[in-house]
């Protein structure tokens, strides 16, 4: 969803990911960090606060198609969370405890995505990735957020994807990064 800031000085929808529904409270719950003027604003809400929040947009992770028994890798970094268990980087981790899944899924920082994607294709496993970017209109229109593909797109016939709308998911092999 893109969170609107009231403060006019911050025009822009700042894009955060969704964390959790809850349908029967009919509440979303959205985790991010403070990270300037927008997200300061946002820390300062108390309960019975309005936002305006643009969405829901583009795509997200279709975790509930996994087939049952399905084993899947869960991997979420960048958040500030003190390091637990095997030391080095998620693929250290990877290997140090010998797992394995028919599937992956990830969000965090760049080079673990890449990692992950590199590890991804070298296993033959299907990878969902979530990419971030610096966004302005979230819609589509501004191409402020695009990220390089392996394949043309079939309008623009460039190689390139919004992580806005065609993203913020992507299969590992879709994208360049
Ligand atoms: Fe404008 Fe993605 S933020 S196209």
């Amino acid at each position: 969803v893109g969170v609107y800031p009231k403060d006019k000085s911050t025009l822009l929808p700042r894009p955060i990911s969704i964390c959790e529904i809850d349908k029967e409270k009919n509440q979303l719950r959205l985790v991010y960090r403070v990270a300037g003027k927008g997200t300061a604003e946002f820390s300062n809400l108390k309960t019975g606060d309005s936002v305006y929040l643009l969405g829901v947009l583009g795509n997200g992770f279709q975790v509930d198609k996994a087939k049952p028994g399905t084993k899947a890798m869960l991997f979420g970094g960048g958040i500030g969370v003190p390091p637990i268990g095997t030391k080095g980087n998620v693929m250290d981790a990877v290997a140090a405890n010998g797992l394995e899944a028919d599937i992956i899924y990830a969000c965090g920082p760049m080079p673990m995505l890449r990692a992950i994607r590199q590890y991804a294709i070298e296993h033959d496993i299907p990878a969902y990735i979530s990419l971030e970017e610096r966004m302005a209109c979230g819609v589509g229109a501004c191409l402020g957020c695009v990220c390089k593909t392996t394949h043309k797109d079939a309008h623009s016939h460039v190689n390139n994807a919004r992580i806005c709308t065609d993203g913020p998911v992507f299969e590992a092999r879709e994208v360049e990064i």
